[in-house]
């Protein structure tokens, strides 16, 4: 069933390769774009978003500039991650006109008001949490949202426990996973632990120019610098690309496992942005034998409701057959190289 989607990013390398992947999948639509000041400032995200949708001749999608600050933190962005241009350094020729008449938190607040639609959250949470603050009605709306972000056991990737998009704006994070909670709602996490096994690899790459050669040298593109300073930053040889895989989770519930729990974000301290998932050993132990997210009432110390589903495994190869089908136009089960690939990684 095809379900209305909006994308809430901040683009960034892997938003931009996320919003490739979901331009390409037939089990949602786009109603529209909402950018965030993160990797890169607001108004560089909204103008790389709409480069990205010149690229896949998708103008039609409108884009929302939004929040350009966290709610209380200073702004720190990634562009030491994401280059000069938030998009590895590509320096796209930029997109004229196209702009829109209102802000992010107004369109989210306007459309939610009219329509079902679902949030997938690349980037830190600050139009989200502006809108529950502005209109807590129209968020009470969003049918479901999925959020690229935080982490469980992984450690962080801005402190040893904090993840970029949860530390960026740690308030904004901890007042949608509150209420998350206070709404019956569970926001569906795929943080670090997941994420981190999404390595797109050189051969990886070249298995994509071979197969698309177009789009094999646009991603090669965008992805060049990311390679860089994977190996600088983490001497990696390849790059995590994170956000596709929340949108791959969303039209594919079974790439990635987990359990339901009670997850609150530290908004302070050395801590600020950590992820404070609360399980017991019960509520992991049904993780085995397939019974995915639906089958575990998480069992916590605080007694709380899960507000959010924390994915622990992935199937990389399911993944990669996800997105290497969806952004190359392939069928997957011509992609025979993507179980060698992929070393068949599951867990
Ligand atoms: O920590 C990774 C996340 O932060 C990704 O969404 C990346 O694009 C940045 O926003
Ligand atoms: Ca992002």
């Amino acid at each position: 069933m095809r379900r209305k989607v909006i994308i809430d990013c901040d683009p960034g390398i892997d938003d931009s390769l996320a919003l490739m992947l979901a331009l390409s999948m037939d089990e949602m639509e786009i109603a529209g774009i909402t950018v965030v000041c993160g990797n890169c400032p607001t108004s560089m995200g909204t103008a790389n978003a709409k480069k990205v949708l010149a690229y896949m001749n998708r103008l039609d999608i409108p884009v929302f500039a939004g929040e350009e600050r966290p709610l209380k933190r200073e702004y720190a962005d990634a562009l030491d991650t994401h280059g000069r241009d938030g998009l590895g350094e590509s320096f796209l020729s930029e997109v004229q006109g196209y702009d829109q008449d209102m802000g992010a938190v107004e369109f989210l607040s306007e459309i939610l008001r009219k329509e079902t639609c679902a949030v997938i959250a690349l980037g830190p949470m600050t139009n989200l949490a502006r809108l529950y603050m502005t209109d807590p009605e129209a968020f009470g709306r969003i049918e479901e949202i999925v959020s690229m972000g935080g982490n469980f056991n992984s450690r962080g990737n801005c402190s040893p426990v904090a993840e970029y998009n949860y530390w960026a704006d740690p308030d904004a994070a901890a007042m949608v996973y509150k209420a998350a909670g206070e709404l019956g709602k569970e926001i569906s996490m795929v943080g670090l632990d997941v994420t981190r096994k999404i390595v797109l690899t050189p051969d990886l790459l070249a298995y994509m120019k071979r197969l698309n050669p177009e789009i094999g040298a646009f991603v090669e593109k965008i992805t060049g610098f990311y390679f860089d300073f994977h190996w600088q930053q983490e001497h990696l040889i390849g790059c995590v690309i994170n956000d596709p895989l929340a949108v791959a989770y969303f039209a594919d519930r079974s790439v990635c496992r987990g359990f339901r729990a009670y997850t609150q974000v530290e908004t302070a301290g050395v801590c600020a942005g950590q992820t404070v998932v609360d399980f017991t050993p019960e509520s992991r132990e049904g993780l085995g034998g397939g019974q995915g997210t639906a089958a575990l009432a998480a069992v916590n110390f605080y007694g709380k409701k899960a507000n959010s589903v924390i994915l622990t495994d992935v199937d990389r190869e399911k993944f990669f057959r996800i997105f290497f089908s969806g952004i190359l136009d392939k069928d997957e089960e011509s992609l025979d190289l993507i179980s060698a690939l992929t070393g068949g990684i599951k867990g």
